[in-house]
């Protein structure tokens, strides 16, 4: 194991003493006693002077092993073997993380891939019409302007919760890196997410304190902020390792509170509500920016259920039946916070919609979010009273939604407009 000042000096030492000549190790860290001796051995062989080098590489060798470092920081290891795809695992993997090739896991490649072909920015979107009618005192009710604020509120911090979680507790831990490609292209596109919440607050001349604090000032905005909050604390602890059954689920938890619960149902009252807007020809930018948030979502959904299947497969026994059971629990608890967000910002029917449709509607998203990762759909015959919502967020099948718009957009910022 060199790092690259060893590298330089071992150079030197090879001139002094040219026989002598490391043999590579097999294994990211030394396992056996016998490799543990190995720098010891070859500094006797130099002389006095290398006997104090072999234990300065003892030395430093140890504190590395004491140091807790995240997989793929490792020392790079000379002449390690060759990455096998069998090497490869979604956690706990001793395998090098700094090779992206072989890929094992294809399904990971391909969503990155994806991602990147719908690139899109925020100021690409015309914000005039929404100015216009957002300034006007007769262009939305009382009502109308609640969503629109509430979902700025709850959106404009919730994708930074997401980003933080993924770049400051999550990435460390899954060790694979074709899933560490997206994780980074989602990361981007959380900013972008951000990016577009923060470009409609300014557009429209909101009052950005207001609705940037919504998430600690709004009781049914808070509550869900807080529940995704209290999930990243727990991974984030700087002592925080998986390797063992309990860490490996906490990690597990993680997963499923982010991909299925945050992502997957705290954004699904507020995008369709918005969406509803814009298919009334009402705030069309506001909306267009939610249409293309929401594909990128549903492609991040899809990938941590996957995420979450292929741990399951590698590591059977964490799912256990009670551990199915606590996870349940917390699909359905996201599902009641939702509920509880439609309540507030639906007092009366707007848009044509409604509280109890809404709760209608989450139910068969919680349903969907169980039957995805394996378990038992808790509302049985829910139905999706928004077909159309299926429609937007299926990319494969995307039509002119706002009359005017794109059916597909592709790399570089290039929007279609005909
Ligand atoms: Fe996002
Ligand atoms: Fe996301």
């Amino acid at each position: 194991m060199l790092n690259w000042d060893e590298f330089h000096e071992d150079d030197n030492a090879v001139a002094e003493a040219p026989a002598v000549k490391a043999a590579p190790a097999p294994t990211t860290k030394p396992e056996t006693p016998q490799e543990e001796a190995r720098p010891e051995a070859v500094a006797e062989s130099r002389g006095s002077y290398q006997v104090a080098e072999g234990d300065r590489l003892a030395r430093a060798r140890k504190s590395l092993e004491e140091l807790d470092v995240a997989a793929g920081l490792e020392e790079l290891e000379m002449g390690a073997a060759r990455i096998e795809v069998d090497d490869k695992q979604m956690i706990n993997a001793r395998a090098d993380l700094n090779q992206l090739v072989p890929f094992k896991y294809e399904w990971a490649w391909q969503k990155y891939l994806d991602g990147s072909a719908n690139h899109w920015m925020p100021q690409e979107v015309n914000m005039n019409a929404d100015i216009a009618l957002w300034k006007s005192q007769e262009g939305l009710t009382a009502d109308e302007r609640r969503i629109v604020e509430r979902s700025l509120g709850y959106f404009s911090t919730a994708d930074s919760l997401v980003a933080n979680n993924l770049v400051l507790a999550l990435y460390r831990l899954i060790t694979n890196p074709e899933c560490r490609q997206y994780l980074l292209r989602q990361a981007f596109e959380e900013a972008i997410h951000t990016h577009a919440y923060q470009y409609c607050v300014e557009s429209l001349s909101m009052d950005e304190g207001a609705v940037f604090n919504m998430y600690r000032e709004v009781p049914s905005v808070a509550a869900k902020s807080a529940w995704s909050l209290k999930h990243t604390q727990s991974l984030a602890r700087p002592d925080f390792n998986t390797g063992t059954p309990e860490t490996d689920q906490e990690l597990l938890r993680n997963l499923v509170a982010f991909y299925c619960v945050t992502e997957g149902i705290f954004f699904y009252c507020g995008f369709s509500q918005i969406l509803s807007m814009g298919r009334r020809n009402k705030m069309t930018g506001v909306a267009e920016q939610f249409q293309y948030i929401l594909r990128d979502e549903s492609m991040h959904l899809n990938f941590g259920v996957d995420m979450i299947n292929q741990i399951k497969i590698e590591n059977p026994h964490l799912w256990t039946p009670e551990f199915q059971d606590e996870v349940t629990q917390m699909i359905l608890e996201g599902t009641e916070l939702e509920i509880a967000y439609a309540r507030d910002t639906m007092p009366r029917g707007v848009l044509g919609m409604n509280a109890a449709i809404m709760e209608e509607y989450l139910h068969f998203i919680c349903n969907r979010r169980l039957a995805q990762i394996g378990l038992k759909e808790q509302f049985l015959g829910a139905q999706n009273p928004f077909p159309w919502m299926s429609e937007i967020i299926d990319l494969r099948k995307e039509k002119n939604f706002f009359e005017t718009r794109v059916t597909e957009y592709q790399v570089g910022g290039a929007l279609s407009w005909d």
